[in-house]
């Protein structure tokens, strides 16, 4: 597997690889990979003659500086599970290899960018915008991959992929869960043991919910979602339910609109995020 530090190399390697007409698949990450992001890039590498992975954590997206801090960095680790994954290269620059100036412009998602994760993390996708649109440029993949937990991002992605013409194609993966349902998220690294049990409970919640979805108010299923997180100490930031086109939050369950729920809350002091379609 080729390691790309710096974008003149990158860029060179894709070149080679254009004249040779081989198809590029990108999955970008912010490292410390775990088995979710493992499937994107299996399926990446099927689906492409060459598989490229990004790792970079991209400061600009981080509003919170302590989450940027401690974010998990785990290169060495990362390289060797991309190597048994079939990944061809990857990506892995500098944050003045990427930023040698700060970025003047912003992006703005209009309402997508308001509500949910755009709501608690302002700033949060102007920065994924920028930072994707740079890898697309720079990596110019025919097709790329991004995982259903981030499923705003997604969004956003297709957005700024119809905004601004990328010639590629968007792939949105399935959820990778743990045994017992928990997410899979580099952010679960920084669980303790027992928070690490109790973060289960968010997937338990999203699926009782969703049981229930037409049967009781859904603010009725929020409070009790709330009262449960709360008894072993979890601080629900939101749980929706929202259109799966655009988010658009519903205020109760319609059959007729394709939906999903979403929820955030705080395990300790780490956020994590998780969804489930309706
Ligand atoms: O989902 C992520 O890991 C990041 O937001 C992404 C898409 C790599 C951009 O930094």
């Amino acid at each position: 597997m080729q390691i790309l530090r710096d974008i003149a190399s990158a860029r060179e390697f894709i070149r080679a690889q254009k004249r040779g007409s081989k198809s590029i698949g990108l999955v970008p990450t912010m490292g410390a990979l775990h088995q979710g992001h493992l499937s994107l890039v299996s399926r990446c590498a099927a689906e492409n003659d060459v598989a490229v992975a990004s790792i970079f954590v991209n400061p600009i997206q981080f509003n919170n500086p302590g989450d940027l801090a401690k974010y998990p960095r785990t290169l060495e680790r990362d390289v060797e599970l991309l190597t048994s994954a079939e990944c061809s290269a990857v990506f892995c620059p500098s944050s003045e290899e990427m930023y040698n100036t700060q970025p003047l412009i912003s992006i703005s998602f209009g309402a997508l960018d308001k509500i949910l994760e755009g709501e608690f993390r302002p700033g949060h996708f102007s920065g994924v915008g920028i930072v994707v649109a740079k890898l697309f440029n720079i990596l110019q993949p025919d097709a790329a991959y991004f995982g259903q937990k981030d499923y705003q991002q997604f969004l956003i992605v297709q957005q700024l992929v119809h905004d601004l013409s990328f010639p590629l194609n968007l792939v949105c993966a399935d959820i990778v869960r743990e045994p017992d349902g928990l997410a899979m998220s580099s952010r679960n690294q920084r669980l303790s043991p027992e928070q690490r049990k109790q973060a289960a409970m968010l997937f338990q919640v999203l699926s009782e919910t969703k049981a229930h979805l037409g049967k009781r108010p859904l603010s009725q299923l929020k409070s009790e979602a709330t009262q449960k997180l709360s008894t072993v100490g979890i601080r629900l930031e939101y749980l929706e339910l929202a259109a799966r086109e655009n988010l658009s939050i519903l205020l109760e369950y319609n059959s007729d609109i394709a939906s999903l729920l979403l929820i955030a809350a705080f395990v300790g002091e780490v956020r994590l995020i998780d969804n489930l379609f309706v």
